[in-house]
Order: C-alpha cells, then sequence, then structure tokens
C-alpha cells in the first residue's frame, strides 16, 4: 500500500488524529522500531507507519502515537507489545519456488559439493526470515527433487521475528496464492489437500518433518548466532525493509559465525556490494550470492589474505 493509501485508510477507520505520525513523535518511533526491528520507516513512508501502527494504539485504548511510544519504551508488558509490533510489520508475501535459480544452486552445486569435501558432515542450511514457511518448503523440495534430502543429513531451519508467522509456517496450510510459481507436477508430488478440505494444502511428511521453525528477531545476536553457523543461508527479502546499519550488524554476525565457504544467499533487489561487506559476491550455478571466503576481516592498516574459492567465480564485493 502506497504511504497515502495507508494515510487515508487509517484516518478513515481510526479518525484524522491517526492518520498521520506528527513531528517529533514520528522520529522517536522510526529511531525507536529501527533499533529493535531494524526495519525503518523514511519520511515518505510516515503515513504507512501511521497505518501499521494505529490499529494497536486504539487497541491498547490509547489516542495518540506518542502514548503508544511510551507503551513501548517503559510498559512493564513492552515485550509482548514488541512481539505484537513485529507481527504487525510483517509483510507476509512469498510463494514456493521464489528466485528458484537459488534452489537449483543449493541443490545441484553447493550440497554436493559440501557433500563431496564433509562426507560425514551435515549440511546446516538457515532461512533466516521465512515469514510462513514456503522458503524452507522450497528448499527440501529442491534437495528431494535432487536426491539428497533422504540420503545425506541436511538440517533445514526456517525463522522469523514474526511469532505469528512462525506459527503460520508450523501450522502449514497454504492456499493458491503461495503456489503461484511452483510447477504443477511439484506441488502434485510434494503436497497433499489439508484435512478438513478447506481448499487449503499442506506438504508430505518427508517435507515437512526436515523443517524446524523457531522465533528469532534478525536485529538480536543473541537470538542469531547459534542459527548464524549454518552452511547456507537465505536471507532474502527482508534487508529491503531494514535500515543500512541494521544489514551491516545483521551481516557481521553472519561473517563472523558461519563456515569457511558459507554461502549467502539475499533477494534479486538486496545487493550488498554499495555497503561493503567482507563477504564475497560470487557466480555459482547461475545464481549470484554471496561466500565467505575464510579471511578475516580487514584490519586497520593490514591487507586480508587473499583467498581462492574453489568451484565457484568469485569477485571481491568489499570496495577497496
Ligand atoms: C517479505 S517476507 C520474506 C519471506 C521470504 N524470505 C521470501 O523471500 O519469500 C519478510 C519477512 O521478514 C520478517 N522480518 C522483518 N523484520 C525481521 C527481523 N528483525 N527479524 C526477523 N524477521 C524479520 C517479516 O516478519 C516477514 O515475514
Amino acid at each position: 500500500m502506497s504511504a497515502d493509501g495507508g494515510g487515508r485508510l487509517a484516518s478513515t477507520i481510526y479518525g484524522a488524529e491517526l492518520a498521520t505520525v506528527p513531528q517529533p513523535t514520528f522520529s522517536f518511533l522510526r529511531d525507536l522500531i529501527v533499533q529493535r526491528t531494524g526495519v525503518y520507516f523514511d519520511e515518505p513512508k510516515r503515513d504507512l507507519l501511521a497505518d501499521k501502527l494505529a490499529e494497536l494504539v486504539t487497541a491498547n485504548g490509547l489516542t495518540s502515537f506518542l502514548d503508544y511510544y511510551y507503551l513501548l519504551r517503559y510498559d512493564a508488558d513492552a515485550e509482548r507489545h514488541w512481539g505484537l509490533l513485529m507481527d504487525r510489520l510483517a509483510v507476509p508475501e512469498t510463494f514456493f519456488w521464489r528466485q528458484s535459480e537459488h534452489l537449483r544452486t543449493v541443490a545441484t552445486v553447493v550440497a554436493p559439493s559440501h557433500f563431496a569435501a564433509h562426507p560425514g558432515r551435515p549440511l546446516r542450511i538457515w532461512s533466516a526470515a521465512c515469514c510462513t514457511g514456503e522458503e524452507p518448503v522450497s528448499l527440501a523440495i529442491a534437495l528431494a527433487e535432487a536426491g539428497l534430502l533422504s540420503t545425506w543429513p541436511i538440517e533445514i531451519v526456517g525463522s522469523d521475528g514474526s511469532a505469528a508467522m512462525i506459527a503460520r509456517a508450523r501450522q502449514a496450510r497454504y492456499g493458491e496464492r503461495s503456489f503461484r510459481q511452483l510447477p504443477p507436477e511439484l506441488k502434485a508430488k510434494y503436497f497433499v489437500p489439508a484435512a478438513d478440505g478447506d481448499g487449503t494444502f499442506t506438504p508430505v511428511k518427508c517435507i515437512s518433518e526436515r523443517i524446524h521453525y523457531v522465533v528469532a528477531n534478525l536485529v538480536r545476536p543473541s537470538e542469531i548466532e547459534p542459527l548464524a553457523s549454518a552452511d547456507i543461508v537465505f536471507c532474502r527479502n527482508v534487508f529491503i525493509y531494514f535500515s543500512d546499519d541494521a544489514i551491516r550488524a545483521v551481516i557481521r554476525v553472519l561473517f563472523e559465525r558461519m563456515p569457511d565457504e558459507g554461502y549467502l544467499f539475499v533477494g534479486a533487489a538486496e545487493s550488498l556490494t554499495r555497503l561493503s561487506v567482507d563477504f564475497e559476491l560470487a557466480e555459482v550455478g547461475g545464481s549470484f550470492l554471496y561466500v565467505k571466503t575464510g579471511r578475516r576481516p580487514r584490519v586497520e592498516g593490514r591487507e586480508p589474505r587473499t583467498a581462492s574459492v574453489p568451484t565457484v567465480r568469485a569477485s571481491t564485493v568489499r570496495g577497496s
């Protein structure tokens, strides 16, 4: 929804006083929200923020955004309010087989290379803002199609900052919109109609039982550090909502925790090159992704050792 559309909607439903967030409350809320969620509302999105928050303001018996700011900051129950806000900020736009070249690269290049190099070591995959689960389910299907899921130790974790999205992912009931890009033969092979016949579909057991879901806020290091040691991280279509500082902070944790030759996939509109990160951009099996090559972050005054990335073509992302 556009910023203007959001403002008009909020004013129609909640009254003109909640149509926009006045200054300086807007700055207070914007800064607090980006600090706790990574999500950044710039000035053009001021009315969109009003639209997102208006329902929470009135649901708490409040009449102004400033009161809601105080609630988030000082209320004894602030953690619960943050959880509800995270649910409200989630943009639940996802579908199976999204950017399928990434799935193909994992199933046909990265996973086979991993097992060739480390036959006994499980392959750990983390879908870091998985929303309602379509992304980790797609990964499991791609690996099953490649004949790897049932024969090799593969762990798949899906996480999201929104507890409501993770509850829906665990429920695993998908309507037609989720299938808009999945080839029909894969839908027929890997999904069955939900038991109560409401028109939704659920993944077959050999897929769903392979995915473990948890709630984890990307901007809280303590929540993502245990997950970030995965060999493959999908963090797609969430950085588009984040401030540059928030993205850098998440990337720092990933770079510190991921193993050498860890592979990071971001969304098509989320190039990290302008942020001068330590990962290297590479083209692998037709996908552009980021590789941790094994060298340490650059220390002031010292050049990093150069490292080559076997099996992939890598070009340094970090600005010189
Ligand atoms: C558009 S969906 C992306 C889903 C999937 N990765 C894809 O590409 O289809 C964005 C998700 O990011 C989640 N998100 C936003 N801020 C987050 C944060 N700080 N920590 C974890 N997840 C967050 C939202 O709850 C939402 O489910």
